[in-house]
């Protein structure tokens, strides 16, 4: 997929990703503590966060750093980033910056940061070799770059057997793994070779169990239809009666998930962390 692409989708997908948001947040919280913690984050640290979404991640690293340090808050779309603004602004948090750019080509000036994360974004990225090779320029060298993408389809069921439900409707099939993609980094190896392979050394790999609880298959079935970026794409060319037919079958799946009181997932992330080489 393109970069302009990539960005009209996801600009799409803001109001529903900003709204889901405190769900989205609770969801990854382990997979967020463990990429703060894995990408060394102390008090005064100058941090990039790229992808940064509607900025769940960006705030939780700017109350680490404190007020002597700062977030810069990076994203290919700008709706994105108002909302990352807002909420700042909201929790009182004056040292968050923003910058609209693609991670392929944003420009910062060279060894500016101390440390950069990226949490669900580096798997979609048309061009990630590239978009490393900004960080590593953003970054001083012995600064973290530390990531999340999810693992494999196996270990994400209602992720992965949802999207190709509405793969197969849409006429679509999944990407292979190492094509952008939710699952393009979660195949054994793959994302620690492609941080090795880009410059990057000291690469510390988890994997982090996550579980989505909802009160309801019915919730669960909007939070996807509302903020999951790819899976709104994979429809985004058909019919009406094609997207209802999709959507519905994918709400019969979800009952396959907890019991009729809870809607419960499992799921997994790959966190990585990787050094900056001097
Ligand atoms: C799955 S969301 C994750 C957002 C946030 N990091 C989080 O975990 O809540 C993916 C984000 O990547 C952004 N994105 C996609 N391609 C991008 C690119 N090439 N450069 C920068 N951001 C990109 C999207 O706009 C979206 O906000």
């Amino acid at each position: 997929m393109q970069t302009e692409q990539m960005r009209e989708q996801w600009e799409a997908a803001a109001p529903g990703w900003a709204r889901w948001e405190p769900v989205i947040g609770a969801w990854l919280e382990p997979a967020t503590l463990a990429m703060l913690d894995m990408a060394g984050l102390a008090a005064g640290a100058k941090v990039l966060d790229l992808a940064c979404g509607a900025g769940n991640q960006t705030l939780r690293a700017a109350q680490r750093v404190g007020a002597d340090g700062l977030v810069l808050a990076c994203d290919i779309a700008e709706s994105m980033l108002q909302h990352v603004r807002e909420s700042a602004q909201a929790a009182g948090l004056a040292n968050v910056s923003t910058l609209r750019a693609a991670a392929e080509s944003m420009e910062i000036a060279a060894r500016s940061m101390d440390a950069a994360i990226c949490r669900l974004g580096l798997m979609l990225f048309a061009a990630p070799a590239q978009a490393l090779e900004a960080v590593r320029n953003a970054v001083r060298p012995g600064g973290k770059f530390a990531v999340v993408v999810f693992s494999t389809p196996a270990a994400n069921p209602f992720m992965s057997q949802s999207l190709q439900i509405l793969l197969r409707h849409a006429g679509k099939t999944l990407p292979p793994p190492g094509k952008p993609g939710i699952f393009a980094l979660g195949a054994p190896g793959l994302l620690k070779s492609l941080l090795e392979s880009n410059g990057f050394v000291d690469v510390e790999l988890r994997a982090v169990d996550l579980t989505l609880r909802m009160p309801s298959a019915e919730r669960t079935l909007l939070m996807m239809q509302e903020s999951f970026g790819l899976y709104r794409a994979a429809l985004a060319d058909c019919s009406e009666e094609i997207r209802a037919a999709a959507w519905a079958e994918v709400r019969s799946l979800l009952d396959n998930f907890g019991s009729p009181e809870e809607f419960v997932a499992p799921g997994q992330v790959l966190v990585a962390s990787a050094t900056v080489s001097g």
